[in-house]
């Protein structure tokens, strides 16, 4: 059994990033710009943000932080993500969820900048990996491939499994699997045989968000087990979805959480800004 080290995937996907960035302020003249917004105080909220302006400044990327009070209206951050939208030297533009419950969420993604939207949860963007012609990735998904890439295990015709339908992480894995030829199951909260259908998968996505959930007997010996979930279980301890200490004894492959997929998104968020910048600046990127 091997545990998946997401830590270390990711910082090879960010130090490869940086060269690249060095490469483009020497030839190009230029270095990506993300601007990231958090309306409120969610402490969780605050934490991400934070790390994604710390990965920003380890590649080198410029970061603008807008922290706004949740107290702001609706309008007030259209007008900031239409600003945003117009200003050329802006690439990417994240507007961290959840937002205070005063503000449609889907209002205020719909309106950033299709070719900005570095969390591609746009609806262009969502189409456009439905079609499998995209240079968004959605970022969870994106790092899970990674992860599950980083085993060296080819996923043509195997059984992928993913648990949750959710538009962030469920939905748009379900596509990257099925790009590369892998035979994809979607199970949900309304799944009969769930226990079966997931004992024969060959990869087994867990993004179901309960402590646990995932447990040996749900586990084919051998199949890579990749664990989206954030939780926290009755001693207040940072845990996924899987029953990390016995499936990994059944697993080919297993995510630590922490330590497996959290670093993988933030990783291919910082790859979208890149690929946003090149893509709207018309980069021949070499
Ligand atoms: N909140 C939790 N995950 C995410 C994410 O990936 N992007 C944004 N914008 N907000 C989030």
């Amino acid at each position: 059994m091997k545990i998946i080290d997401g830590k270390a995937v990711s910082l090879k996907v960010k130090d490869e990033l940086k060269e690249q960035t060095k490469r483009l302020a020497q030839e190009q003249g230029f270095v990506p710009c993300l601007a990231v917004i958090i309306v409120g105080e969610d402490p969780a909220s605050q934490v991400y943000v934070s790390n994604k302006k710390k990965a920003c400044e380890y590649i080198g990327y410029k970061s603008l932080g807008f922290e706004l009070p949740e107290s702001t209206t609706q309008q007030e951050l259209l007008e900031l993500i239409e600003k945003l939208n117009n200003d050329d030297t802006v690439d990417g533009i994240l507007c961290q969820l959840p937002l205070p419950k005063h503000i449609d969420e889907e209002t205020i993604l719909n309106a950033i900048d299709y070719d900005k939207d570095v969390d591609a949860f746009h609806p262009t963007n969502v189409g456009k990996i439905m079609i499998g012609n995209y240079h968004m990735l959605p970022c969870t998904p994106a790092g899970v491939m990674e992860l599950i890439d980083s085993t060296g295990v080819s996923l043509e015709g195997k059984n992928a499994v993913v648990i949750g339908r959710s538009n962030i992480v469920g939905k748009p894995m379900s596509m990257l699997l099925l790009h590369r030829n892998a035979t994809v199951t979607i199970c949900h909260s309304r799944t009969a045989n769930l226990k079966e259908i997931c004992a024969n998968a060959d990869i087994l996505v867990a993004a179901v968000g309960k402590a646990g959930f995932v447990t040996e007997d749900m586990v084919k010996e051998g199949a890579i087990v990749i664990d989206v979930g954030i939780n926290r279980n009755a001693q207040g301890k940072l845990c996924g979805d899987v029953d990390f200490e016995r499936v990994k004894e059944k697993a080919g492959a297993i995510t630590p959480v922490p330590g497996g997929c959290g670093p993988m998104t933030i990783a291919m968020l910082m790859k979208n800004t890149y690929n946003a910048a090149v893509h709207r600046r018309n980069v021949i990127d070499k």
